[in-house]
């Protein structure tokens, strides 16, 4: 692969594409994310939503996005605006498409805000865990304490307001920023290239002495790793037959192979027409998913089974990934011999699945900016970092108001669907499934069953709209109503709301001005009216 193609940039090999693109779908979801969703929504019993969601939404949308991206690509186009409209056949649609594309802006920049936030305590941990900082604290109320006062929730002795946790903030954006001002093939690729390999080497270490933790207090038999599996594995039937755990499994799918974001749309606009993406894609998700099912459901909830026992553990789990990752884990650790490297071990773990994340979380919008507003590399950066600094200001500030919640869950929960399911409409109904199943198939290294023809066009669009509707139903209503949220809380609410509507209109204004500037055009669609 060359480093240009039609002026833009391209990854520099496939190896790297491929870890690029696993180190996209790696991340914190993988880790804390997974093994929480499981243990609360039927253990192994979860195994079944969440395998009937990954082959009939997760692997399908993992080449619908990659087919869009790598197509919009060859027009010049890195985001979902342009690439959308690359799909249509008439100048109309092709409009309403390019600016339905600013969801694949916005969203993943709102996410990012967010998750950067998320990485940098990770990157904070790692430190403490070097300096030792809550060794000593052995009790799990204690250590929550400990993390709700880094987050600035709490007064303790540990930690004076939010200065620590705001100098780890600017440093993870500076990290990131650096990578993003960097080519895909020296910043993102290079990255992957190293935090890929190392945070296999991580996991499986860790996952390892995990293992050979057996029974740490033979007095107390039950609390062993054994039964940690068990814990996370055994099977509760009973849930599957509702809607819960089967929201909860395409919630996991679509967070953790990152689709539904335009993120991996952009990692692929910088592919070659001729390069395969069948069984790049599927390596990429089958990667994500051995790190997620068989290394993210080793460490954790395994071990807290093992120290806390069963039924601490499934307190923590209702707790939530912080509460198991950032206040559990760190006792654990301290129980053990090198609890120092081990403790770094993890959270650096954590850090280098996170930074993979966000910095493609922010490629839409660095692609944009280039690619759309003409802007040099470096420049865009800047505006990238100084758009997550500014709106990352109200996350860690209202933290304790539920501004991180309300946008998890727009955009990082319910937008994904929103989105995905555009992708899916356009790509298999308006693009033509005839179009669509040989852009899949275009220098495809597999031969891909075709079955999924069928999946695509008919099952995943029905699936994304039984998951809207009852989404919609179950949470989305209440969410939007802010049902049970204390009153003190709502204007925050409003502010993260307004925040990311902010962000969208920014977007649609800029497509804008690309199309006054004839840099998106409707022409692109001339090949499609033969
Ligand atoms: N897949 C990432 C994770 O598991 C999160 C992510 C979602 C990253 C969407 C990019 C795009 O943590």
């Amino acid at each position: 692969m060359s480093d240009l193609q039609n002026g833009r940039e391209a990854w520099a090999s496939r190896i790297g594409l491929i870890l690029a693109m696993a180190g996209n779908a790696i991340g914190l979801g993988n880790f804390l994310r997974f093994p929480v969703q499981a243990a609360q929504n039927g253990g192994g019993a979860f195994m079944i939503p969440y395998f009937v969601a990954l082959l009939l939404l997760g692997i399908p949308l993992m080449w619908v996005e990659w087919a869009i991206g790598r197509r919009g690509g060859q027009f010049g186009y890195g985001t979902a605006a342009g690439a959308f409209g690359a799909l249509c056949k008439t100048r109309g649609s092709a409009k309403l498409a390019n600016y339905l594309g600013a969801l694949g802006i916005s969203i993943p920049i709102a996410f990012a805000i967010y998750y950067n936030y998320i990485e940098s305590w990770t990157l904070a941990y790692s430190v403490f865990s070097v300096t030792g900082k809550y060794f000593g604290i052995t009790e799990r109320g204690a250590m929550l304490d400990f993390l709700q006062s880094f987050q600035g929730l709490k007064v303790t002795e540990h930690f004076s307001g939010l200065a620590t946790a705001f100098v780890f903030f600017f440093i993870t954006l500076a990290i990131n920023v650096y990578v993003l001002s960097h080519s895909v093939a020296q910043g993102i690729e290079r990255l992957a290239k190293i935090a890929m390999p190392t945070l296999f080497i991580f996991a499986l270490i860790l996952v390892v002495r995990v293992i050979t933790l057996g029974t740490p207090d033979p007095a107390v038999p039950e609390n062993s790793v054994y039964n940690g599996f068990g814990f996370l594995w055994n099977p509760d039937f009973s849930q599957i037959t509702q809607a819960k755990p089967w929201l909860a499994a395409a919630g996991q799918i679509f967070f953790t192979l990152s689709i539904g974001t335009g993120s991996i749309l952009t990692y692929a606009s910088y592919m070659k027409k001729k390069d395969d993406l069948a069984l790049t894609g599927l390596t990429t998700s089958i990667t994500n998913e051995f790190a997620e099912v068989v290394c993210g459901g080793s460490i954790a909830i395994p071990v807290a089974v093992a120290f806390f026992g069963v039924a601490q553990t499934a307190d923590i789990a209702k707790g939530g990934a912080f509460n198991l990752g950032f206040a559990a884990m760190p006792i654990i650790f301290q129980k053990l011999p090198l609890a120092h490297i081990l403790g770094s071990m993890w959270f650096l773990l954590l850090f280098f699945a996170g930074i993979t994340s966000s910095v493609a979380l922010c490629s839409p919008a660095m692609s944009f900016l280039q690619d759309q507003m003409k802007m040099s590399r470096q420049k865009a950066a800047m505006v990238v970092g100084t758009v997550l600094l500014i709106c990352g200001l109200p996350v860690v500030l209202f933290l304790g108001h539920g501004f991180l919640d309300e946008m998890d869950f727009w955009a990082g929960t319910f937008g994904l669907v929103v989105f995905a399911m555009i992708e899916v409409i356009l790509f298999a109904w308006v693009f033509g499934m005839k179009r669509a199943w040989a852009e899949i198939e275009e220098g495809a290294d597999i031969k891909v069953p075709s079955i999924f023809r069928f999946i695509i066009q008919f099952i995943t669009p029905v699936y994304l709209i039984g998951l809207l509707f009852f989404w919609g139903w179950q949470d989305g209503i209440p969410i939007l109503m802010m049902e049970g949220k204390p009153a003190a809380d709502i204007p925050y609410l409003w502010g993260a709301r307004l925040m990311m509507c902010g962000l969208t209109v920014i977007c649609l204004y800029l497509i804008a001005r690309a199309y006054k500037n004839n840099i998106i055009r409707d022409e692109v669609v001339a090949d499609l009216r033969s």
